[in-house]
């Protein structure tokens, strides 16, 4: 995610108010910054990697002239946080100055073609192709509007835009697919930004432009009009009734929430990786005599699902490890053919990093999957995957868990491809399942985002819970424990069904909860005995379970019923979800704070 702003003021300069725009906007993205101003038909552009306050008074950025301008703050998803990568970026001519937040899809292809045309880069990054795009629409001598319309119609994946061009120093233009974009008039002027915390101290006189929306921004207002076909579309102003606070969660109570209901935007964006990191990473895994996936908290319990997908679909023995542990487990046995995997939202834990170092000394490959571009974890891996989730503010992991498991589902996909285990046909059915993951999450979302709320209330009482899940399932069972864990400080179970024989099972006595991860698949069939010995000893069954399967619903005191037909190894993302809601709102149900948990940091930066 990255932040935009931008204003076209009857009277003043529009360099602090960018500022102050963009500052509301920090958590979205605060990696690099920018402005661009117009002044007088001459473009001026100042920018540099680091966070807003320090670049912006580093480079003097409020001094730059012009009652019209646009910012940006960066959440790096192509290209590192550097000066060179920091928006806005230009066409060859310095005449046009683009903004972006989102994820050009083909954009290698188009720069293919524009570097062809003679065109020069300056950075690595997608946005910049939009700025070149336009440039060469604007030899057709057509108005300015019409050059970028034309430039976005070449455009595939997500974006929000701002584009201002001292050859049209009164306007600017913004454009829409995916992410968000809020259009903003008052009597000082015309405003445009990422989300409605940066207009609120301008005005409350909102709309909200719409995927596949394009609009012209003067100092009187706006005209939208559709991208593809350029009809006029004509939306009335919205009254923006939120404080600053609650804007900033976009209308949510809490970061956590908002951050749930994300996850089908950052489920799609983490498909839209590039898919030379996946190929890149995916050639030094299949090249590695071992492969560890190494992680913490959260992070780990996505190695342990992925350690199924990497077995099933490419027939590789995977070891997922707990990071504290490594260097003491697998230290001294590692070597110059294994492989490391590390995984970190933050890309900062400790215990991660000190496991990659040990690996490197080792002469081990570590590659890394992180939510932080510029992370410590990707500057010392080998190679990395940015898993584009945009910042995470809630302290327990939710989208970065569901990204996380994206990114290495495609990884497993790749090398499943790769070493040809499997049939095509199951590769590329699992593959059409997978790109339907988001639609499915949104699907989950809508059914069981209140409905959860019932059972909140059912359970709230309880002083014990445990949670059982057999195969992939036990991960998602792992994860949905620790996020009840970590919120409600309830304490509680968490086991491969299997085990419970071996112990676990002496806690079970009449009306303990016992919650059931069981999505249609290999391990269903032994989950039913699972069920069984659990509710011989009086426990209360809850089950995340298929929608219609009469076997586990009639064995259950309590259902969740999740969309049909969900690949079971592709089962923890979506099946994580009602647990992420339970955590949240038992939370909430006992007076506590979800996004900020007793005794808990985002990044667990120390021993
Ligand atoms: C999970 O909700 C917690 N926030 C915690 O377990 C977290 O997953 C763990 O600290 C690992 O963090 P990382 O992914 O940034 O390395």
């Amino acid at each position: 995610m990255c932040g935009i702003f931008g204003c076209i003021l009857k009277t003043g300069k529009a360099a602090p108010i960018i500022h102050e725009g963009l500052k509301k906007l920090e958590y979205r993205g605060y990696d690099s910054v920018g402005f661009a101003t117009i002044d007088s038909g001459a473009l001026h552009v100042r920018k540099d990697a680091g966070r807003i306050d320090e670049v912006v008074e580093r480079l003097e950025m409020e001094k730059m002239p012009g009652s019209l301008g646009i910012g940006h703050t960066r959440w790096a998803t192509h290209g590192a946080p550097e000066m060179v990568n920091a928006h806005p970026h230009m066409d060859c001519e310095g005449r046009v100055a683009v903004i972006h937040n989102g994820v050009i899809e083909n954009f290698m292809e188009l720069k293919e073609e524009l570097l062809q045309k003679g065109h020069n880069f300056t950075s690595r990054t997608d946005t910049e192709i939009i700025a070149h795009l336009i440039e060469e629409e604007m030899k057709e001598d057509v108005e300015m509007g019409e050059a970028i319309l034309r430039a976005l119609r070449n455009l595939e994946g997500s974006y929000a835009l701002g584009i201002v061009s001292s050859t049209d120093p009164e306007r600017i233009y913004v454009a829409r697919n995916e992410s968000p974009i809020v259009l903003g008039v008052s009597e000082h002027g015309t405003f445009c930004a990422s989300d409605v915390p940066a207009l609120l101290p301008y005005t409350n006189q909102v709309v909200y432009l719409r995927s596949g929306e394009f609009a012209v921004m003067d100092e009187d207002g706006f005209q939208i009009k559709n991208i593809q076909d350029g009809t006029s579309v004509v939306r009335e102003l919205q009254e923006i009734t939120w404080t600053l606070e609650m804007a900033e969660k976009q209308g949510y109570p809490h970061f956590m929430l908002k951050e749930i209901y994300e996850q089908p935007v950052s489920l799609r964006n983490a498909l839209r990786l590039q898919q030379r990191y996946i190929d890149l990473l995916s050639a030094f895994m299949d090249r590695g005599r071992e492969l560890f996936l190494m992680a913490a908290g959260t992070s780990y319990y996505a190695c342990i699902a992925a350690s199924y997908m990497f077995s099933r679909l490419s027939r590789l023995s995977t070891y997922p490890v707990i990071a504290s542990e490594f260097i003491d487990q697998y230290g001294s046995s590692l070597g110059i053919d294994s492989v490391v995997v590390a995984v970190s939202q933050s890309g900062e834990t400790y215990d991660t990093l000190q496991a990659i170092e040990h690996a490197r000394m080792r002469a081990a490959t570590v590659l890394g999957v992180t939510n932080t571009v510029f992370s410590t974890l990707s500057r010392r891996a080998r190679a990395y995957i940015s898993q584009q989730s945009g910042p995470e503010i809630g302290v327990a992991a939710t989208k970065t868990f569901t990204s996380q498991l994206m990114v290495l589902a495609q990884l497993a996909l790749r090398l499943a491809r790769t070493k040809g285990k499997i049939s095509q046909d199951e590769v590329d059915e699992l593959d059409a399942k997978m790109q339907e993951i988001p639609d499915v999450v949104e699907e989950v979302l809508k059914r069981h985002g209140e409905s959860i709320k019932d059972l909140v209330d059912k359970y709230a009482g309880e002083k014990l819970f445990v949670f059982l899940g057999r195969g992939i399932s036990s991960a998602t069972a792992l994860e949905g424990r620790l996020k009840l864990l970590e919120l409600t400080y309830i304490p509680s179970l968490a086991y491969p069904a299997g085990e419970s024989k071996h112990g676990p099972i002496s806690v079970i006595e009449d009306g303990v909860p016992v919650v059931f991860v069981c999505p249609r698949g290999n391990s269903r069939q032994n989950i039913v005995g699972s069920i069984m010995e659990m509710k011989a000893r009086g426990a209360r069954i809850i089950s995340i379970c298929e929608e219609g399967d009469k076997n586990i619903i009639e064995l259950s005191d309590d259902v969740v019923e999740m969309p049909v037909g969900i690949p079971e190894l592709l089962s923890p993302i979506p099946y994580i979800v009602p647990l992420q809601l339970f955590a949240y709102h038992l939370a909430v149900k006992k007076g506590l704070d979800p996004d900020m948990p007793r005794n808990l940091a985002k990044s667990v930066t120390v021993p």
